[in-house]
């Protein structure tokens, strides 16, 4: 059901490596030549070296070369749908602040602009003092 972004993140869903938490978190980005890059959440025995499904796909798209980004999808079984955890709220505001988040679950969906969900962010220019 849904768009292609809203199809490859439940198929990447499918794809997290989640046996500490059970917690299946799918991701998809969406770049603004159309390309989409999907993420899960990957864990690990070292609990705090899990990542996240939003920064799998973030690196997935930058490692592939894109820099630009519309929109990501984010698929959890949480209702009302989860919105992005901090830390990747941060790490896609590197890449602008006008990306459209919305997070999909079995109630619904909700949507945000990513400057709306991290005001005043942490960025570059912050870097220059
Ligand atoms: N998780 C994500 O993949 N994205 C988020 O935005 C929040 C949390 C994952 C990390 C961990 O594998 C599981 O969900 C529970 O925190």
């Amino acid at each position: 059901m849904g768009d292609a972004l809203i199809q490859a993140a439940r198929a990447a869903q499918a794809n997290a490596y989640a046996p500490y938490s059970r917690y299946a978190v799918g991701a998809a980005l969406e770049t603004a030549d159309g390309r989409i890059f999907p993420g899960a959440n990957v864990e690990s025995a070292a609990l705090g070296l899990t990542n996240c499904a939003e920064r799998v796909a973030l690196g997935a798209a930058v490692a592939a070369g894109a820099r630009e980004f519309t929109r990501i999808v984010v698929v959890t079984d949480s209702s009302p749908p989860a919105a992005p955890c901090g830390a990747c709220r941060q790490v896609l505001a590197e890449f602008g602040s006008d990306i459209t988040v919305e997070a999909v679950g079995p109630s619904g969906a909700r949507r945000w602009r990513l400057g709306d969900l991290l005001p005043d962010a942490f960025g570059h220019a912050d870097l220059e003092r």
